[in-house]
């Protein structure tokens, strides 16, 4: 099939499970994380080897546009053509709302806003300079959402803002991208057991005097309809879709996958 997938923050967790997934599926796909976790991205790249599909590494830092560009010029130029983003890196921070510092701010909407409009706009400027999007074969632009777009969660309060401008940033460029047959939509995961929610745990469970472990299983015996903590996999089902031709008329959509947290 030949198509070419770029996925941030991809050397584990949700992101690694997307790559794989869309690997699976036919895609070549382009391993994107911080320098950091090189290690990782390269043991993604490796995985997808093996299951038949090419791979590349591109490190780069998505809150910095220069950065993106260039991961993109090396991703095109290693895999071929780019039909798909998965705008997926993120961060999380606990911490209430009257302690948080401006640095704290800045700092959750560059990874988690700036990244996903920098992937976005550099994406698209790369799918229609090549010219092979069309509207039976829209290209597709996806982002990581989050259930808190739809309803903030206490103490992760910067972190839910930044989601909420995810989902009014998707529904934007959907608009705005329509004409150039370019799809945009995102995905908004619960509670996944990941390196992220290991810290949102921890950080929780100081604040409320709970041992590690307790508050990620409090909250998804309590909060979660079919009663068990996501996995990666779980996101990845969701984005198989939004990036196949079987989601080529759905645009502008922040798709909830939580196991029944939230019901939109
Ligand atoms: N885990 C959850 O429960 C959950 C729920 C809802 C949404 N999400 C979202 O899903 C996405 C993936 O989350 P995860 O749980 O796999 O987190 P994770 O922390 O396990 O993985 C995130 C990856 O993104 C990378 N990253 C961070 N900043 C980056 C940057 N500036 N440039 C490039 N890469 C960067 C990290 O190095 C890491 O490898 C995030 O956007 C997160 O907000 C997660």
């Amino acid at each position: 099939m030949g198509r070419h997938a770029i996925v941030t923050g991809s050397s584990r967790g949700i992101g690694k499970a997307i790559a794989l997934r869309l690997a699976y599926d036919g895609y070549d796909v382009t391993i994107n994380d911080v320098l950091a976790n090189k290690a990782g991205a390269e043991e993604t790249a490796e995985e997808i080897r093996k299951l038949g599909r090419k791979s590349t590494v591109a490190l780069a830092d998505v809150s910095k546009f220069a950065e993106v560009e260039q991961m993109i010029q090396t991703a095109v130029k290693e895999l071929g053509n780019l039909d798909t983003m998965v705008a997926n890196a993120g961060i999380a921070q606990v911490k209430a709302l009257l302690d948080l510092t401006e640095e704290d701010f800045q700092r959750m909407f560059s990874v988690n806003v700036f990244g996903v409009n920098n992937c976005y706009k550099a994406a698209a400027q790369q799918i229609i300079k090549q010219g092979t999007a069309s509207a039976e074969h829209p290209a597709k632009l996806i982002g990581a959402a989050s259930i808190v777009a739809f309803k903030p969660f206490a103490l992760l309060s910067h972190y839910s803002a930044s989601k909420w401008a995810v989902r009014g940033l998707t529904q934007a460029y959907a608009m705005e991208m329509a004409e150039h047959h370019i799809t945009v939509n995102a995905y908004a995961p619960g509670i996944v057991g990941t390196a992220m929610w290991d810290l949102i745990d921890e950080e929780l469970g100081k604040k409320q005097g709970a041992q590690k472990g307790e508050t990620i299983e409090k909250y998804s015996r309590e909060l979660i309809a079919l009663g068990r903590t996501s996995v990666p996999e779980d996101v990845a089902k969701l984005v198989s879709f939004l990036g196949s031709p079987d989601s080529d008329y759905v645009t502008g959509q922040t798709q909830v996958v939580d196991g029944g947290i939230i019901f939109t």
